[in-house]
């Protein structure tokens, strides 16, 4: 496991400006975060640090201003959220450096907490340019980096101000990444990955990176067509990659030779029209799939032989669902093989990582979310770390 500073190496804190990045990129609606799980994640840093009196100033992007001032995408507009959170009041600050950061800091007490408005206002964050680091590492004593979701950005306030303040990893990013070292950097085997999602194209290098991992790959969701489709499988009307059959067979190829086994469905549910419990419904054979048909979900044959296998392994990491789960039944495969998984992990038996916005709306929906070992709350910097990327945040705490 790489090595980084945590909370555990800063000594006293009191009267110390915090400069905490944290993950505030919230889905909203109507005004208020749909799922605060984020802010539920940073709480326990930004509280600690608090407690020990230091002056813990928040820096956080929200959303994609592109370098400009835009007031729908000010992290004030989150700042609700975040009280309610933490149970405290905060007081938000409309730049992330300059005179008015420093009138701020010499307003709030030890234990206080200020939200800087969004980084990405500023050009700076984005180029990781230098001098806007240096800006707002100026107001600082110390930088926490509590954000693992935003890690993959090699931007100024995920990874520029770790060369020039003393930086640590915050509780959640620590906890993720040991978790995530658990379930791929250093995995109990045999280990298992389960690959879910519409298309192929999308999850290339996390495929690629996966058969040289694990001995058991389950691929399910469309992409799974492209697959039966590269193995000479007709898949009728399905969501299908036909120009990637050969990418596909790669893969196969790649994996027999590093010794993993990839899992493809052999019973399919399929239907004539995507909707809700149409009338067309039916289970059959992957070779059985007529010309209208689609495949909208792994069938039951297939789950419980993938249950088999989760029960032989002792690691699983998951991104994606098995089939179009937001549509029932399309849910089936996802939730049984979603509940398998957490039995399995409540019984000691297996530790499970999942990760990625479909997928933890997957495993919320199977009720499941707090049974596996660890939900990661990032979607594209999760994906990076499972195409086995380093991903610039993280490697900036380790330096
Ligand atoms: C996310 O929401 O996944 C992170 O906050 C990163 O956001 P970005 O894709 O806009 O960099």
């Amino acid at each position: 496991m790489p090595k980084f500073k945590t909370l555990d190496d800063i000594g006293d804190v009191r009267g110390k400006v915090a400069l905490v990045r944290v993950d505030l990129n919230l889905p909203m609606k109507d005004g208020r975060a749909t799922d605060v799980t984020r802010v539920e994640a940073s709480a326990p840093t930004i509280l600690e640090l608090a407690d020990k009196g230091a002056k813990v100033l928040l820096l956080a992007h929200f959303g994609r201003p592109k370098g400009q001032r835009n007031s729908t995408m000010s992290t004030s507009m989150v700042q609700g959220d975040v009280e309610r959170v933490l149970d405290r009041e905060i007081m938000f600050i409309p730049e992330v450096a300059g005179p008015v950061v420093e009138q701020a800091i010499g307003i709030l007490r030890d234990g206080d907490i200020g939200l800087l408005d969004n980084v990405r206002f500023w050009p700076g964050e984005e180029a990781n340019d230098p001098e806007f680091a240096r800006a707002i590492a100026g107001h600082g004593d110390f930088y926490v980096n509590d954000a693992f979701s935003a890690a993959h950005r090699a931007h100024a306030s995920t990874e520029g101000l770790a060369h020039l303040l003393p930086a640590y990893a915050g509780r959640a990013m620590e906890a993720e990444l040991t978790a995530l070292d658990k379930a791929l950097g250093n995995p109990e085997m045999p280990a298992a990955a389960v690959v879910g999602g519409a298309k192929v194209s999308s999850k290339l290098a996390v495929l690629e990176h996966l058969v040289g991992k694990v001995q058991h790959l389950i691929i399910g969701g469309g992409m799974a067509n492209t697959f039966l489709a590269a193995r000479g499988v007709d898949v009728g009307k399905s969501l299908c990659e036909h120009d990637l059959t050969g990418t596909a067979n790669k893969i196969l190829d790649t994996a027999s030779h590093a010794g993993c086994t990839v899992h493809l469905p052999y019973d399919v549910v399929v239907a004539k029209e995507f909707a809700a419990h149409p009338a067309s419904l039916r289970t059959c054979n992957v070779h059985e799939v007529a010309a209208e048909e689609m495949i909208l979900d792994v069938g039951p044959l297939a789950v419980e032989a993938l249950g088999d296998v989760l029960k032989t392994c002792r690691t699983l990491v998951w991104n994606g669902p098995m089939g179009a789960f937001e549509t029932e039944p399309f849910d089936a495969a996802t939730v049984a093989l979603a509940r398998t998984a957490a039995a399995l992990t409540q019984d000691g038996s297996l530790v499970s990582v999942a990760g990625g916005g479909d997928t933890v709306a997957a495993l919320n929906h199977a009720g499941v979310a707090h049974d596996f070992t660890y939900i990661s709350t990032a979607g594209g910097a999760f994906l990076e770390w499972m195409e086995g990327k380093v991903l610039p945040g993280v490697a900036a705490l380790e330096a």
